[in-house]
């Protein structure tokens, strides 16, 4: 089975590398290879390939810069996947896995969110995501698109709260964390888990995926200094204070509670998700052992 993998330099990209199955010839394009911001190089690559699958694990991720760069945010995050579903609709073969987000949610519900829920994003990083998904769905059907969304996804390599959290335990006596956003961290290996399960299992529709349990970035950022002092990574942790999101301003509104109800894609895809202070410990296992 042929494989097009976009986003290949990114976190999920490495992690989809590493878990790639036996079986699968696997394309792993990035910047280099495939600007996503050109819906024609986009359209140009599928019916050059035709793949069987073509995961769409790049996309625009910086939350606060999109919204100072709308337009290209939307090329990448909705254009991108919208350019993709039109060549494998042409092609009349293949399918797209589009990754999304929790952010395409507003995050006053109070409870957790069901893949049919209503989306309502609160900035230009949730609104492009949702467009991508909406996309994908109306040319492909859930036949041959499955979006499956994810939230405060981390993994051992590239730029994450994880890292930068390790980073300034180390650096500051003390540090400042909002405690009134409420989601659940999720390591890139679970994810990619599930990625690759979704090919095999030939999942569509929309989809959600998430680690178990939930967190505030407050309760993440304690975690890690403990898990990672237990593990040798840090000498001492730092002192963190809870802070109200009013107190940390962001260019970019992020949803208060966006905990997303995964039950029926675990079914789906026959995986059971590991709790996510187990999915830090792994990460932290694994940045130990680099
Ligand atoms: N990170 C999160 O907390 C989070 C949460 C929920 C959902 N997601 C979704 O999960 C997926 C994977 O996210 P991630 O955290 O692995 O992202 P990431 O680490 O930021 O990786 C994204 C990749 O896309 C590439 N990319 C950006 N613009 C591009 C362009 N114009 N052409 C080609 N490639 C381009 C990036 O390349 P450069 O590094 O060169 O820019 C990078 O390799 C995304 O769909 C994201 O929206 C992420």
């Amino acid at each position: 089975m042929r494989v097009l993998l976009t986003g290949a330099g990114g976190q999920l990209g490495y992690a989809l590398q590493a878990s790639c199955p036996q079986g699968v010839e696997l394309i792993a394009t990035d910047l280099a290879q495939l600007d996503l911001s050109d819906p024609a190089a986009c359209r140009r690559i599928v019916h050059e390939l035709r793949p069987d699958w073509l995961l769409n694990g790049g996309a625009y991720t910086a939350v606060d810069q999109a919204e100072q760069q709308p337009e290209l945010a939307e090329a990448v995050n909705a254009g991108a996947p919208r350019a993709f579903a039109e060549a494998l609709a042409d092609l009349g073969s293949g399918r797209l896995l589009q990754i999304s987000t929790d952010f395409v949610f507003s995050g006053q519900q109070g409870h957790p969110y069901g893949p049919q829920d209503p989306v309502a994003p609160l900035g230009v990083y949730g609104a492009t995501k949702a467009r991508g998904e909406a996309a994908v769905l109306e040319l492909l059907g859930p036949e041959r698109a499955c979006v499956l969304r994810t939230s405060w996804l981390y993994g051992p390599v590239g730029k994450n709260f994880c890292l930068t959290m390790l980073r300034l335990h180390r650096e500051r006596p003390e540090l400042g964390v909002v405690a009134d956003q409420v989601g659940c961290p999720t390591h890139t290996a679970g994810l990619a888990a599930a990625c690759w399960a979704v090919i095999a299992k030939g999942v569509g529709g929309l989809q959600q995926w998430s680690d178990a349990g939930a967190a505030s970035w407050y309760d993440f950022a304690v975690a890690i200094g403990e898990e990672a002092q237990a593990l040798g990574l840090l000498e001492r942790q730092a002192q963190v204070k809870p802070l109200t999101t009013a107190e940390y301003p962001t260019p970019a509104q992020r949803p208060a509670y966006s905990l997303m109800d995964c039950r029926a894609s675990r079914e789906a895809l026959g995986l059971a998700p590991l709790h996510w202070r187990q999915g830090l410990r792994q990460v932290l296992a694994a940045i130990a052992s680099q």
